[in-house]
């Protein structure tokens, strides 16, 4: 369904000129797959997932998309073909209300109270309470990052993008959230991709991508790069900045019991 092929990106800066953010990413994307890219902060899955979507650019390297190459395309032309994508930090629409961006997403302006409602609690959301919100800054973060998850679902889209889904979700809601993802992948014929350092996320993946320093530092199916990403000393990379704040040095991984959840 997806073909990334030696994808490269770079940015240019003021100081350092050309800065290569992604180097060579190359992955694929089964049809009906699920699949989980993961790795270390800062390691380009947020922007190799931008460029999937068409919000970056790429410097170098193809997309293609059911055979298609769609590397020079608009992010309206790839939403067309059925490709959605929700941010890691979602963007607010002054004036429009959470009603109406259902409608908009699922492409029914007739869409009823009901089958909005039916998006709004699979993530979590009451739906009475928000579905004539407007989605502005006065929704917190978490309640706006549901809502854009609940968008994605109403798409139905070919190929679904969420890039970190659970940042921000309280954790009644998280649960939820992977009962949503579950539902998903058993009810949908497409695929999605989900960035997440979550186990438990990791856990319902077909094939995980794990992507550090801009390449690909492995990618399979789940039971063959899974346990390699868990209780190894590769699950907390961030021990490097070995003097951080919070880290035990000597095990490898945070001090705050709370922290250790994430794998990385
Ligand atoms: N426009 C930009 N200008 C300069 N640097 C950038 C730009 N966009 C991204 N970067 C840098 O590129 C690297 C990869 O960023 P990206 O957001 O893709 O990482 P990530 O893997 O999604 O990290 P995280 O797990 O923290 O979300 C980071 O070091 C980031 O600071
Ligand atoms: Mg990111």
């Amino acid at each position: 369904m997806l073909s990334v092929k030696n994808l490269k990106y770079d940015v240019a800066d003021e100081e350092l000129g050309q800065v290569g953010i992604i180097h060579d990413i190359s992955m694929e994307v089964p049809d009906g797959q699920f699949v989980v890219i993961t790795g270390p902060n800062g390691g380009g899955k947020s922007s190799l997932a931008k460029c999937i979507a068409g919000v970056y650019q790429p410097t170098a390297g193809q997309i293609l998309f059911e055979g298609q190459d769609i590397t020079s395309m608009s992010i309206t032309e790839r939403a067309k073909l059925g490709i959605s994508f929700a941010f890691q930090q979602p963007v607010r629409f002054k004036g429009i209300e959470v009603f109406d961006l259902l409608k908009l997403a699922s492409g029914d302006k007739t869409l009823s109270v009901g089958a909005a409602c039916q998006y709004l609690s699979e993530v979590g959301l009451c739906a009475k309470d928000y579905i004539n919100r407007e989605v502005d800054a006065s929704l917190s973060g978490g309640e706006l990052k549901r809502i854009e998850i609940a968008t994605v679902l109403a798409r139905k889209s070919r190929l679904s993008i969420f890039d970190e889904p659970e940042a921000g979700i309280d954790l009644w809601s998280f649960t939820n959230l992977i009962k949503a993802f579950e539902k998903i992948k058993a009810e949908t014929n497409g695929s999605i991709v989900i960035i997440s350092h979550q186990e438990r996320i990791l856990e319902i993946a077909d094939t995980i991508v794990v992507i550090e320093r801009g390449l690909v530092k492995a990618q399979g199916p789940r039971d063959e790069i899974l346990p390699g990403l868990l209780g190894t000393e590769s699950a907390y990379p961030s021990c490097h900045a070995a003097d951080q704040d919070g880290m035990d040095v000597e095990k490898c991984e945070p001090k705050d019991e709370a922290a250790k959840g994430g794998v990385f």
